[in-house]
């Protein structure tokens, strides 16, 4: 069970890194202009001060495999945890199918059915992205998506991994893990609030109260 953050924000990817508990990040072209900052120097600073994460994705935007694969090129050297995120369309799947052979891991995004992860573990993808939350914002459900990805996945050993993205809230968390992804991708909100619970926190001020009281008597 991996945990990956989804953002480009690196003082909110620091703080949570530093729990132990984060194995990934995943970026946008959104969240990169969201940071403020280039793709190159986000992906740049956190593998130089995160070094223990397996992966960090940097999507390329191109018309073409081989302008993907020239974008794909900057980021490399990075460091080995560079992911390269392309689209599944047929572009990506090529790009993903070259760069996958060269021993380049791939991230597949913007996943909303069973047929695109098919060709996505077919190009030898590392990663395959389904956006939970944009399918349920499109009637239908995500969930639901992420068990027949895995359930297909199953009968026909594919090794490529569900990586569930687009999450909303705590509870799509639990469920993605349930019904087979193996990696989550969320924004930092939510990991927050992944320890959370008020019957936790009342039962901790209990437990004090008495605790308190009981070295009174002591
Ligand atoms: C995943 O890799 C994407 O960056 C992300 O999860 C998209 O989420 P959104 O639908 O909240 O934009």
């Amino acid at each position: 069970m991996k945990i990956f953050l989804d953002t480009a924000d690196v003082s909110e990817i620091q703080k949570a890194y530093s729990t132990g508990l984060i194995d990934g990040v995943t970026t946008n072209p959104t969240l990169i202009l969201r940071s403020g900052d280039t793709l190159y120097n986000v992906a740049s600073r956190l593998l130089k001060e995160c070094p223990n994460l397996i992966s960090v994705s940097t999507e390329v935007v191109a018309e073409t495999a081989d302008e993907m694969i020239e974008q794909a090129k900057t980021y490399q050297p990075l460091g080995e945890a560079i992911t390269i995120k392309v689209p599944c369309t047929i572009e990506g799947l090529k790009a993903c199918k070259i760069l996958s052979d060269q021993g380049v891991k791939v991230n597949v995004t913007l996943i909303f059915s069973v047929a695109q992860a098919l060709l996505a573990a077919k190009a030898g993808a590392t990663y395959v992205s389904p956006f939970i939350g944009r399918c349920n914002d499109n009637s239908f459900s995500g969930i639901e998506l992420v068990r027949a990805i895995a359930n297909a996945y199953s009968v026909q050993m594919c090794t490529t991994e569900i990586l569930a993205a687009s999450l909303r809230d705590v509870h799509h968390v639990s469920r993605c893990y349930t019904y087979g992804a193996s990696t989550v991708t969320m924004p930092p909100s939510i990991f927050w609030k992944m320890y959370d619970h008020v019957l936790t926190r009342e039962g901790l001020d209990q437990f004090q109260k008495d605790w308190e009281s009981a070295t009174l008597l002591g």
